[in-house]
């Protein structure tokens, strides 16, 4: 039986997948590597540090810059972010999302947020979900980053409760994995090609309702 929900949060919960775009794609212009939908699609979920490892991966320019150098650069895009999300208000939240929250909360399920984002309290606290969830996964606390199963184990021990009684929701094939590798149930919200490991797709966050999920499962 499922009796709690763990919710990934840039571009689940939240519309600011795309200001991480804005902000990394200024980073990759700068060190020289060509922006792709690819690229773009393969950054979601990963962690500050590594998804700038695969921007320079992609441009074939991790050899030129050290640590310090790689620092600074996710200094620049953090402050970069931090700009842009600085105005969030409830109307970021993604459609349909709150309405769900709301249903689940009603229906008595618990649940938490799983994001690799250290921005992820901030943001919670900006749309006003904050009282939603019994806990937000501090992503620095866990052993390694999605696709690992860590950060998800982590969303369903803080509540309690056994993988197998969670339902993840997520936007990115990392994050489907990590879902998967904790053993619960996933659903993948986006193209349907690139979340393909999904135990349930929807196109849109506002096509997830509770009946829906259960409809499909
Ligand atoms: C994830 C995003 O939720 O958080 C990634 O999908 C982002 O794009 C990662 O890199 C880390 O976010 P932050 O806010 O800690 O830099
Ligand atoms: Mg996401």
């Amino acid at each position: 039986t499922i009796k709690g929900f763990a919710f990934d949060m840039d571009g689940v919960l939240a519309d600011t997948a795309k200001f991480h775009t804005v902000a990394w794609h200024q980073i990759a212009d700068e060190v020289g590597t060509t922006w792709t939908p690819e690229l773009e699609e393969s950054l979601k979920g990963i962690d500050r540090m590594g998804s700038l490892a695969l921007i320079m991966d992609a441009g074939g320019v991790a050899d030129k810059y050290d640590q310090t150098a790689r620092e600074n650069l996710a200094t620049k895009k953090h402050t970069h972010y931090r700009e842009l999300i600085s105005t969030l208000t409830p109307d970021d939240i993604l459609p349909g999302m709150q309405k769900f929250l709301t249903e689940l909360k009603a229906a008595g399920y618990q649940m938490s947020v799983a994001s690799a984002s250290k921005n992820a309290p901030f943001i919670i606290e900006r749309l006003g979900l904050t009282d939603y969830f019994k806990a937000v996964v501090d992503p620095a606390s866990v052993t390694a980053g999605k696709p690992d199963p860590a950060i998800f184990a982590a969303a369903a021990d803080v509540l309690g409760l056994q993988p197998s009684e969670v339902i993840g929701i997520e936007d990115s094939a990392a994050g489907i994995q990590s879902i998967n590798g904790a053993g619960e149930t996933s659903v993948g919200i986006g193209d349907k090609d690139v979340l393909k490991a999904a135990n349930i797709n929807f196109g849109s966050t506002a096509d997830v309702t509770l009946a829906a999920i259960e409809a499909a499962w």
